[in-house]
């Protein structure tokens, strides 16, 4: 369940008075687009987006903690725009295949020389499902095998094959048989496991057994595809990552992070890997990576793995498109430049410790995850049951929205928190104040 929903969507609209203008247009998006669960009803418009901040119809600024993942270095950065009038005036914004270009070439090479262990070839492409669909096909043609292993709840990408590897029905349901082979497992739930245990080794080991059979049971897996930290900011531990990496060597399958939403300092780390010192078969990155401004992702992929000479599986338009490259190599530039990996290790732990005070005073709040500036507050009905306590979540979310934060809940229960990395301490003060008025708000309704 989400903000797009019929009726919290009016109680919304009526919280932020919407204007005429606003409620106008909406009846026209909704005449003009097919409709599609978690995309529509929209419920404002957006007008503006700058920095970490998003602006509605009524010219209302929003800290925008969401952005589809897209504003890493923030919106309209500076750099990034400058990137694409130099660009521009160089009158190169396209590149017809079997033509290279230079910021091509340099984004390549910078990729190589940030990518984690020997990753050092790319292949890029419009967007992160088709990123996901090219890692899936070199997994396949290099090894020689057909199936996957990939995690239930996952999101990869709206691509038949991300689809058939994701497994939310909203993605799946109707369409027939998904692609054969795409076995799927449980990503270990520190919380709220069958077993009622808390002890992450224990938990841990439970977890790698059906990892396990499945591998045992199933010859001819080519892949196992994963975030490395979830969707929902479960942080798996390091000795399950291992582990599973450990699995994957013993029988030749190919570990695939998609780093699509971790890639570029999210988590307080250039790559999310890196917080387990393992280097993945295969890294997938998209969203931050076209500055907020265009749709681009890629993969970066073993040396050895060049032995696709006479097959395609990235051929698309937009492969090495010189304007978006020259905007990704900026995002790099100011991730980089501006420490957003450092700043972003030091003010997500200061804004997690935040929300573990909230802990610490709400009952309701049951788990603080995540890392970097990519968390989760897990809100919960009492914290022995820890069902999920969706009606406070979205209580606490329009109420928060009223004040100009804008958030997504996942599992309808966890207020996911994911801002720009350029966010400064202050703004992270604000939504801390916020979300403990908002939770006295909502729990004592
Ligand atoms: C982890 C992950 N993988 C893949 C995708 C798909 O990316 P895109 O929407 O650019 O196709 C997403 C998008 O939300 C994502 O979060």
């Amino acid at each position: 369940m989400t903000v797009n929903q019929g009726e919290n969507i009016r109680t919304l609209q009526d919280e932020l008075q919407s204007t005429p203008d606003t409620l106008d247009l909406l009846e026209r998006d909704s005449r003009a687009f097919f409709h599609q669960t978690l995309s529509t009803p929209v419920f404002e418009v957006v007008t503006r987006a700058e920095g970490a901040y998003i602006y509605d119809g009524a010219g209302r600024r929003y800290l925008d903690l969401h952005g589809n993942g897209v504003h890493t270095v923030g919106y309209q950065h500076p750099k990034v725009l400058q990137a694409v009038r130099d660009q521009l005036d160089q009158a190169l914004s396209f590149a017809p295949r079997r033509f290279t270009n230079l910021p091509a070439v340099l984004l390549a090479e910078k990729l190589a020389r940030i990518a984690p262990g020997d990753l050092n070839r790319v292949l890029f492409c419009p967007g992160g499902s088709e990123a996901v669909e090219m890692a899936v096909m070199m997994a396949k043609l290099v090894t020689g095998r057909w199936k996957t292993l990939s995690y239930y709840g996952a999101f990869h990408g709206a691509g038949f094959q991300a689809v058939s590897i994701g497994a939310d029905p909203h993605f799946r349901d109707g369409l027939g048989p998904m692609m054969p082979g795409a076995l799927h497992l449980e990503m270990p739930d520190y919380y709220r496991n069958p077993w009622g245990w808390t002890d992450p080794q224990q938990i841990d080991e439970e977890y790698l057994r059906q990892v396990r059979i499945t591998i045992e049971n199933n010859p001819g897996i080519a892949a196992l595809v994963t975030e490395p930290i979830f969707y929902n900011s479960t942080v798996p531990t390091a000795f399950y990552w291992q582990q599973v990496k450990a699995l994957c060597e013993a029988h030749g399958i190919l570990l695939i992070f998609d780093e699509i939403y971790t890639a570029f300092g999210r988590t307080g780390k250039m790559f999310a890997c890196e917080h387990y010192d393992i280097v993945p078969d295969l890294l997938v990155v998209g969203k931050g990576f076209g500055g907020s401004i265009l749709p681009f992702a890629g993969i970066i992929g073993r040396d050895d793995f060049n032995v696709l000479e006479h097959k395609s599986i990235g051929h698309f338009t937009h492969e090495k498109n010189p304007l978006c490259c020259a905007v990704a190599r900026a995002v790099i530039d100011i991730v980089e430049s501006e420490r957003l990996v450092e700043k972003t290790a030091e003010l997500g732990a200061y804004f997690k410790k935040g929300l573990l005070e909230l802990q610490n005073e709400f009952e309701a709040v049951g788990q603080v995850t995540g890392l970097g500036l990519n968390l989760g507050l897990d809100l919960v009905e009492n914290r022995v049951s820890k069902q999920r306590a969706t009606a406070p979540a979205q209580g606490v979310m329009q109420f928060c929205m009223a004040r100009g934060i804008s958030f997504k809940l996942i599992q309808g229960n966890i207020l996911n928190l994911k801002p720009a990395l350029v966010i400064t301490k202050d703004e992270v003060d604000y939504v801390l104040e916020t979300l403990r008025e908002a939770l006295k708000s909502a729990t004592m309704a």
